[in-house]
């Protein structure tokens, strides 16, 4: 395999954050929908997991810990098919709702929404969350599919959803309940979220130019 320091463009002893930027540059210039091809961005992402889990072996105890338990976690969400009912954050704004009204999502429930805009879906063990909305005919916001932005990303406002470590949201922000619909899927067996969140504050910056923007759609 290439020296992945060298694939992402940056010294050995680059910090977090200078690898992030790297990784986030590497996944523009080589991204298949954005005119690179699939083995360009997988060697790119590859080379990103690899350093990021180097890092992470010799990190202390507790960041291990952290890890196997979203190891665990990641395998837990495979067994299980969860309920997903989600929420355009751009109602939220145009109501003027906000993301902490304890009754939002008994308010959409009964706000006659559009199914693009308001609904339930499930999903199957092994998909990811944008993958499942995909495959029901949903056109969610995603640009690289691959951790690098933020374009994906939804509030989860009930329920656990799993994410792999190696992604650039902020240690803040997961704790905030955001999280990547990209590489990210449900641990619990219902599960509510607000997706197209990319535009709160923090977020914007971490967004990527989306290649598409509309698509057909529908529901199942
Ligand atoms: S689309 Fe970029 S992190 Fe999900």
């Amino acid at each position: 395999m290439d020296d992945p320091y060298d694939v992402l463009g940056v010294k050995p002893d680059a910090d977090e954050a200078e690898l992030d930027q790297a990784y986030r540059r590497r996944v523009v210039e080589t991204h298949p929908d954005q005119g690179g091809s699939v083995r360009a961005f997988q060697r790119v992402k590859a080379a990103y997991e690899a350093v990021m889990n180097d890092r992470d072996e010799s990190a202390p105890d507790a960041d291990a810990a952290a890890d196997t338990e979203a190891d665990e976690a990641s395998d837990e969400r495979r067994d299980i098919v969860s309920r997903v009912e989600y929420l355009d954050y751009e109602v939220i704004q145009d109501r003027g709702w906000s993301l902490d009204d304890d009754d939002l999502f008994e308010k959409a429930s009964t706000a006659g929404l559009d199914p693009t805009a308001y609904g339930k879906f499930l999903i199957n063990p092994g998909e990811t969350l944008l993958e499942a909305a995909e495959n029901r005919g949903f056109a969610w916001p995603y640009a690289c599919r691959g951790g690098a932005c933020a374009n994906c990303a939804v509030a989860v406002v009930d329920g656990e959803m799993a994410t792999p470590v190696d992604h650039i949201l902020p240690a803040e922000m997961v704790d905030r309940g955001i999280r990547l619909s990209c590489i990210g899927a449900p641990t619990t067996e219902t599960l509510q979220v607000v997706y197209n969140v990319k535009g709160l504050p923090d977020l914007d910056e971490l967004k990527l130019p989306p290649y598409r923007f509309e698509r057909a759609r529908s529901t199942d």
